[in-house]
Order: structure tokens, then C-alpha cells, then sequence
């Protein structure tokens, strides 16, 4: 199957939002995670084509999707980002896999004199152009397609990048980091926003009733997803590489003063690096 921007293709031109991708056409159902491929949805060749297709048959009802069933706090994780990073007034922001653009809007809202989102997913992008053009952002978000392993940007070019819940969505995660310390200057600052799993008992098993049964379903009812996408989501996490290694990974990529916040009893981690010299 062609990688989303690899080919001229794209899911959401003239194409019905539950249509399946190519090479996912054949299968019986529009259903993009099945439960064999939910048991490591990392491992498919085709992840990035899969995971393009299910963003593009949820992006309309990502954002009601999002906020409600983060009761809201995905905002104040994302505006606490956009702190951890430390903006000046003379930044250059990359926010990649930027989806609907809350996070780029946060960096702007934060001071940053440039704001760019890239995103492989057109739906999702068309969702932040738009949101951008309704909140009049107080400096512009320039949006483009783009992959994260295959970044439009040039080397040392922008001071700050970030990733919010994109990460783990990416096919080649550990070759992205490196796409990251490539495109940013010396002293640049990397902030990755993610999920993980909460450490303290009664959280974590709470958390694990709401997150992989109730979420789910009421999340696939609002969106009127057929693809799995809000099972592929807890499962997603699940399989995942532990915060330990994330970190490991920034420090072996080259990035120094590597730190982990925990936000909300650990249901989402910030991890910030600072590209060596
Ligand atoms: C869960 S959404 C997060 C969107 C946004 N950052 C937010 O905070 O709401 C994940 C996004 O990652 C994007 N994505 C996944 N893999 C990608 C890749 N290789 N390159 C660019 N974007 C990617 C998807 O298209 C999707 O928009």
C-alpha cells in the first residue's frame, strides 16, 4: 500500500469519509482495525495508510470527540505544553502531526512569532485551517501536508517542535525523532505530548474502565466511526514504547536536559528535550 504522501492520493478527495484506503479496499467491512490488528496495531506495514484513513473518517467529530471525553483537560495539557516550551518572542514553532491544530493555536496563543502545522492527514488539516481562520490566531498558523519521517523543513530552521498525541501514530516514531533534531537550531527545544498509563492503583484502574470500555463506545457512537478508531486508540497506547524508552530514545538521538511532566495522575505525560550544539 502507497505511504499517505508518497502518492498522489489522498482519502478524503472526492472519496467518501468511511471509504477505505487503497489496498484496504478489498476487505469486507469499512473496518480499518479489526481485532487481530488491534492486538499490535504498531506491527502492520500499512500503519500509516491505516492510520491516515481512520483520522480522515473521524476529523469532522475529532474535536467535540476530544474535549469531551478529556472532560475538557486536553486544552490545559495542550496550553501546558506551550508553557513547558518556554516561548520567546522570537520563535519559530513546528507543531507536527498537528491534526486540527489545537496546539499550533496554543503556541501562537503563547507569544511565537511563527507557527507551522504539518500533518499526512488532509481531512485533518482542512479542520485546522479552518479553526484558524474562525479564532483570527494572534500569529498566523501556516498549515501543509507533510510526513513526520519527511519533514518540509529545513536543517537547523525553527526553534521549538512539538508532537501532541502523534507520536505513537507514527509508523518509524524513532526515525521522526531524528527528523526532529535535524530540522531544529541548536538550543531548540523538543516537546512531545502523549498518553500513558497512570502509575497509582486506584487511578489506574479506574482510568482502564473509562479508557478501554466506555470511551470506546461512546466515542465510536458520536463520531458514527465503523473504522476502530477509538479502539485503536487505548490498544494503540497499550503497545506502545514505555515513557523510559521515549526518553531514552530523545537522549540518544542527541537531545540533553531530557525531562518528563507528568500531567493529570499520568494519564498524559510532556517530555521535553533541548537539541545539543
Ligand atoms: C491523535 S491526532 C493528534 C492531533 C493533534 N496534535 C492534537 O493534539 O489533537 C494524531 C495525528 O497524527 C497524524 N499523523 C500520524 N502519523 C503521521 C505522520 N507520519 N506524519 C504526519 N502526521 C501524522 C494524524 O494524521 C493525526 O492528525
Amino acid at each position: 500500500m502507497p505511504l499517505p504522501g508518497s502518492s498522489p492520493w489522498r482519502y478524503n478527495a472526492g472519496m467518501e469519509p468511511h471509504d477505505p484506503p487503497p489496498g484496504v479496499a478489498s476487505a469486507p467491512s469499512p473496518r480499518i482495525w479489526d481485532a487481530q490488528r488491534l492486538a499490535n496495531p504498531h506491527i502492520p506495514p500499512d500503519k500509516s495508510a491505516r492510520v491516515c484513513a481512520m483520522f480522515s473518517a473521524i476529523a469532522p467529530t475529532y474535536d467535540l470527540n476530544n474535549h469531551l471525553h478529556s472532560l475538557w483537560l486536553d486544552g490545559a495539557w495542550r496550553r501546558k505544553a506551550a508553557a513547558i516550551a518556554q516561548i520567546r518572542p522570537t520563535d519559530t514553532v513546528a507543531d507536527i502531526a498537528c491534526g486540527t491544530g489545537d496546539l499550533a493555536l496554543a503556541f501562537s496563543a503563547a507569544g511565537a512569532r511563527r507557527v507551522i502545522g504539518i500533518d499526512f492527514c488532509h481531512a485533518m488539516i482542512c479542520g485546522a485551517k479552518a479553526k484558524s481562520f474562525r479564532q483570527l490566531a494572534r500569529a498566523p498558523v501556516a498549515y501543509s501536508d507533510g510526513d513526520a519521517t519527511r519533514l518540509p523543513l529545513a536543517d537547523q530552521s525553527v526553534d521549538v517542535v512539538s508532537i501532541a498525541f502523534g507520536i505513537r501514530n507514527v509508523d518509524q516514531w524513532r526515525l521522526a525523532i531524528k527528523e526532529f533534531f535535524r530540522v531544529l537550531k541548536p538550543g531548540g527545544r523538543l516537546i512531545i505530548l502523549e498518553f500513558a498509563t497512570p502509575r497509582n492503583a486506584v487511578v489506574h484502574w479506574l482510568f482502564n474502565i473509562y479508557f478501554r470500555r466506555i470511551m470506546p463506545a461512546t466515542a465510536s457512537f458520536i463520531s458514527g466511526d465503523r473504522t476502530g478508531a477509538y479502539h485503536y486508540l487505548p490498544a494503540s497506547v497499550d503497545t506502545f514504547a514505555t515513557p523510559e524508552s521515549l526518553a531514552a530514545e530523545m537522549t540518544d538521538t542527541g537531545f540533553t536536559a531530557v525531562t518528563r511532566r507528568s500531567l493529570t495522575f499520568g494519564i498524559c505525560i510532556c517530555y521535553r528535550g533541548v537539541r545539543r550544539g
